[in-house]
């Protein structure tokens, strides 16, 4: 599946940075990788050359990745094993090379790689195809290793990712997440073809979220102003939103060097909290229905012991101080969805954090695109 992208990665298309330029790619990048798999509303991977054979008797998952990789398929891992009762496990690439491998010749295994060529992460492929055939990579890089090493590949199609932290390759990572998941449902017959295409709608709306939720870039920046002088940061949620509290410390930590941390909400009381003093910037995510009231509950807690707390949810305006400081409404979508748009939020915060620190977002120290040394 070639993507002619009708701009070169070399032009920054008047964007200051490749990173803010490559947020705003992302309704195009999410666009062009699923609509190839998508075919009467259904998941379609007859293209990629990934037969139904690959997804039957799948007795459970293992995803392997790193960094930003390995938090897209966290996704995974909380969408499949909620939605189809799968036990899905996920390896951090370099831990999973040492470990005794529990996998059988009917373990899945998806790597997720953008560059597809990490050495921890292909190594990891090379110790799993020990065990099983039903190897998947899911990667951006059209022909890299990973993806040449792989008994199937789903390429992504965000275009070439030129800054060093990752945005749209993450949303693509998660999108294709939700294509194989679904998939995995109709196949294993744990997903009925009615909920499969509800699903696969909300899914195509997606890149319209994210562009709703791009028009908040001008107040993300202005309150991100506060954040420069932060010296540490925490991110908080519960479900799908701890998950992505995850990526979003990461995307601070990598290109504005506040030292952030991303905590579920529930455990916070069990010693962290401690850390939590007057002025401390904790960004809250509450987006997930079922666990709404405890997160605010525990965003209270925080609130209660100083913390200045940006929150992003579902609700039209929050102005109970004893609640947050700042709120970001995203329009309200389904639980699985919502992360395409906090996580938008989560990358802005990130770049106006960094370059108000005066930081190249695009090239941060001690950082390389693609890790090749183990
Ligand atoms: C992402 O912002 C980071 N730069 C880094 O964690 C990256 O996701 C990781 O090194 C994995 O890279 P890959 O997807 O190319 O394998």
């Amino acid at each position: 599946l070639e993507v002619n992208w009708d701009v070169t990665a070399a032009e920054k298309e008047g964007y200051p940075h490749y990173m803010i330029k490559e947020i705003h790619e992302q309704p195009r990048a999410i666009n062009r990788t699923i609509s190839p798999r998508i075919k009467d509303s259904l998941p379609f991977f007859e293209d990629d050359n990934i037969p139904d054979s690959f997804f039957e008797d799948c007795s459970d998952i293992t995803i392997i990745a790193c960094g930003t990789a390995m938090y897209a398929g966290m996704v995974g891992k909380t969408f499949i094993q909620n939605k189809l009762g799968i036990p899905v496990n996920v390896a951090i690439a370099s831990e999973f090379r040492y470990e005794r491998p529990v996998i059988t010749d009917k373990s899945m295994v998806i790597v997720v790689s953008q560059s597809g060529e990490t050495i921890d992460t292909l190594e990891a492929l090379r110790l799993a195809k020990k065990y099983t055939q039903k190897t998947l990579s899911v990667v951006n890089v059209k022909g890299s290793s990973i993806a040449r090493e792989s008994n199937y590949v789903l390429y992504t199609h965000a275009g070439p990712e030129i800054a060093v932290a990752s945005t749209k390759a993450y949303t693509v990572q998660v999108a294709s997440m939700y294509l194989l998941g679904c998939k995995l449902g109709l196949v294993t017959n744990r997903l009925s073809v009615e909920d499969a295409k509800e699903f696969i709608n909300n899914l195509t709306k997606v890149p319209e979220m994210i562009k709703t939720v791009l028009t908040q870039e001008d107040k993300v920046a202005e309150l991100t102003k506060r954040m420069t002088n932060a010296t540490n940061a925490f991110f908080i949620g519960r479900g799908l939103d701890y998950t992505l509290s995850m990526e979003g410390s990461l995307k601070l930590k990598e290109i504005s060097y506040i030292h952030a941390e991303a905590y579920a909400a529930g455990e916070l009381k069990h010693g962290t909290i401690a850390l939590i003093s007057d002025g401390v910037p904790v960004i809250a995510i509450a987006t997930q229905d079922h666990v709404y009231s405890k997160v605010i509950s525990n965003i209270r807690e925080v609130k209660a012991r100083g913390a200045y707390v940006t929150l992003i949810s579902k609700d039209e305006v929050i102005t109970d101080k004893t609640i947050c400081d700042v709120h970001i409404h995203i329009p309200p979508v389904a639980d699985e969805f919502t992360i395409f748009e906090s996580v938008v939020i989560l990358q802005m915060i990130a770049y106006y954090t960094s370059t108000g620190r005066g930081v190249n977002p695009d090239q941060p120290r001690n950082l390389a695109k693609s890790v090749t040394v183990e």
